[in-house]
């Protein structure tokens, strides 16, 4: 579908203004209150012992959390991703970048990159590009995506809920599992794969893995839900802004995807994103073998105010994992994958 740069600028921004709408927040629980972690009341090291240091993408962080996907490409994106960066550094963070759609058709749009690059040293970015997107570009063009922004790896994600009631009817996705294999022999940096809050199962984990996909972010629902996002920014009363409320539960939550990957011996490539509200859903998430956790409506609601409110964030976010780890009786984020640490409750 054909959408000019205003109607581009219009919905990027309609997107922030609307993620930062309590109503845009899923009805259903994300699931972190079904799992409980098994409270260590002696822990017999110092807590100053605890570090969150990990290696992502072969590179080394002081955390495991990631800023998850966000914005990019419009009048207010630089501010906000200036913010986004300078915080992902000060906190030694991955950061994956919002689509990077306008660049394909836009060159002007790689400056902002450009800019935020040669402002921040040190950063660790991650690309962005939808699924039709890649079906409808040579993947060469969008390989270009990843040298615009010196990359360490590059998102696709799949969105199909989200299309729909963004009023795209035509959407199509046939041979997409192709354009992933063919994205990964021809990247020369890891290709991972995210949904944008509805889940990606276990069924469809492996095929992605079968052609050489990295990482699954499994980005399950229980946070910002892009099916009633996109449907508020409909005409009151059409078709599309009547009929989002019955998709307000869709889709397995973050958790529900955990679980369903438990012993399938795939850990080293699942990161989990979606509903991710404190740094104790993130201690489940790595309970329940994620390798990194992705952080995306809080860290805007902070990144939308100012870098100091993004540093501040972030920190209540380690914080907050590095108490859950010590009160589980965990020194090193590896250790989760060796000690079960967790039960399920009747939430
Ligand atoms: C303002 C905003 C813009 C987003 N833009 C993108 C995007 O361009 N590409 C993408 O893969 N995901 C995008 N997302 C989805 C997030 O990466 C994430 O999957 C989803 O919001 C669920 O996480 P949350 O519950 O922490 O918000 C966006 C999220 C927000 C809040």
């Amino acid at each position: 579908m054909k959408t000019s740069f205003d109607d581009f600028e219009k919905r990027k921004k309609d997107h922030i203004r609307l993620a930062l709408d309590e109503g845009t927040q899923a009805l259903t629980s994300s699931g972190f209150n079904r799992i409980r972690l098994i409270h260590q009341a002696l822990p017999e090291f110092s807590f100053n012992d605890v570090n969150l240091n990990v290696k992502l993408l072969d590179r080394d962080f002081s955390s495991p959390h990631f800023v998850s996907s966000m914005t990019a490409g419009h009048e207010n994106s630089y501010k906000i991703n200036l913010n986004l960066a300078r915080a992902a550094v000060a906190n030694n963070w991955l950061m994956a970048v919002g689509s990077q759609r306008r660049e394909l058709t836009d060159a002007a749009a790689v400056q902002e990159w450009k800019n935020i690059n040669s402002d921040v040293a040190g950063l660790n970015l991650i690309s962005n590009i939808g699924i039709l997107e890649l079906l409808s570009h040579p993947t060469e063009n969008v390989l270009k995506l990843v040298e615009n922004l010196g990359a360490i790896g590059i998102f696709v994600h799949l969105n199909p809920l989200q299309e729909l009631f963004q009023g795209n009817p035509q959407v199509d996705m046939t041979g997409a599992l192709k354009a992933i294999e063919e994205l990964v022999k021809q990247s020369t940096v890891p290709v991972l794969v995210k949904e944008v809050g509805f889940g990606i199962n276990t069924d469809l984990s492996r095929r992605l893995f079968s052609v050489g996909v990295k990482i699954v972010d499994v980005s399950g629902n229980g946070g910002t839900h892009w099916g009633q996002l996109e449907a508020m920014r409909q005409e009151q009363g059409s078709l599309l802004a009547n009929t989002a409320y019955a998709f307000r539960d869709w889709g397995q939550s973050t958790v529900e995807c955990l679980l369903d990957l438990q012993d399938q011996n795939l850990f080293s490539h699942i990161w989990a994103s979606g509903g991710v509200r404190s740094g104790v859903d993130s201690a489940k998430c790595l309970a329940l073998g994620a390798r990194a956790v992705g952080i995306a409506q809080p860290l805007m609601k902070a990144a939308v105010v100012s870098e100091e409110e993004t540093i501040k964030t972030m920190q209540q976010f380690d914080f907050q994992l590095k108490a859950a780890m010590y009160c589980s009786g965990l020194k090193k984020c590896e250790d989760f994958l060796h000690q079960k640490v967790w039960y399920g409750t009747n939430h």
